[in-house]
């Protein structure tokens, strides 16, 4: 008999067919997600299940006595109660390195969004606002190219976006990270800073760490006062990892400039957020990763990470 894993949102035919060769599979195939309980009930016997960052508490994993995987259908595994897996040896694994261009893609275009007031200027456009100006700052923005860019989080996806800083708009790049990388330094030119100083001196300062206890709100009231006035935030990390009222309250007391977020501490975003009334904020729905072709290869991955440990074999990508 083949394992039962359960699937909890659409997947392409190509991953329906690999998995079809190893599982017994069920998918939710809706656009809207799965209410809880009835993902409680559809993993009561099952083997597995691939999730794309569904939470994984104790309390899930007693309504599913069979688990042996949780595959995630992401990079960030902020969703697992790690804990409570191990102690019942349920693997987890997740999508590493299939998606960090595309990534850094989008974070690079929130930062020129920002800078350059894409968005406003578009909207402004639309609505028949462009009127004949001698030489007023309505349409005024500031410079990506040459400025210097800080990068909180140095992982594949922060060196992506490192590399496009250095090579395509000559910034000076100053990162943190919990450890420091040589390497890395050596290969993009890329500066260790203290967070401290990398706030006094960053342009844009951009956040892209993974959500641990260790990160939960690193970005608070404090940070956003020692960055500079001029300083354009972007966050494409996890909503947690900063302060939002802080954030808030930088914007309108002018502490910084600008903001650009991918992410929010409650995803979909509250519609009354104050910052989505603000003309200087860009927010993008947690889209990171969502290019066609990246999405499709993070559920192969999510996919082959789960028949692998399903077969009794190390999945490339196992976490816990
Ligand atoms: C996911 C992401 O699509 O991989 C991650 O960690 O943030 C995105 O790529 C998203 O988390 C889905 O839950």
């Amino acid at each position: 008999m083949k394992p039962k894993v359960f699937v909890s949102q659409p997947i392409s035919q190509e991953i329906k067919d690999y998995l079809a060769q190893y599982c017994d599979f069920k998918i939710w195939d809706q656009k809207v997600p799965i209410k809880r309980e009835d993902l409680l009930k559809e993993i009561a016997d099952v083997d597995g299940l691939i999730t794309s960052g569904r939470r994984i508490t104790e309390n899930l994993l007693n309504h599913a006595p069979n688990l042996k995987v949780v595959s995630n259908l992401s990079v960030g595994y902020n969703n697992f109660d790690l804990e409570a897996m191990k102690s019942r040896n349920v693997i987890g694994t997740n999508t590493p390195g299939v998606l960090d261009e595309t990534v850094a893609d989008l974070a690079f275009g929130l930062m020129l969004a920002s800078a350059r007031r894409i968005v406003e200027m578009d909207q402004l456009v639309k609505a028949g606002k462009w009127e004949p100006t001698s030489g007023d700052d309505r349409f005024v923005g500031v410079d990506v190219y040459g400025a210097t860019l800080g990068i909180i989080g140095m992982g594949r996806i922060g060196e992506a976006i490192a590399r496009r800083a250095r090579l395509g708009f000559n910034m000076d790049v100053l990162y943190y990270n919990r450890n420091r990388k040589s390497d890395t330094e050596e290969e993009l030119g890329v500066k260790y800073s203290d967070l401290e100083s990398l706030l006094k001196q960053s342009d844009f300062v951009l956040l892209m760490t993974p959500l641990t206890p260790e990160t939960e709100r690193m970005i608070g009231e404090k940070e956003f006062k020692l960055m500079k006035k001029s300083a354009i935030f972007i966050n494409v990390s996890r909503g947690q990892t900063i302060d939002e009222q802080a954030l808030i309250a930088a914007l309108e007391n002018k502490e910084i400039h600008a903001a650009a977020l991918d992410v929010f501490e409650q995803e979909p975003v509250n519609k009354d957020n104050p910052l989505l009334k603000m003309p200087n904020v860009v927010t993008t729905p947690h889209i990171g990763s969502a290019s066609r072709k990246t999405t499709d290869a993070m559920a192969m991955k999510a996919a082959t990470n789960m028949v692998a440990a399903l077969s009794g074999k190390e999945p490339e990508n196992r976490v816990v």
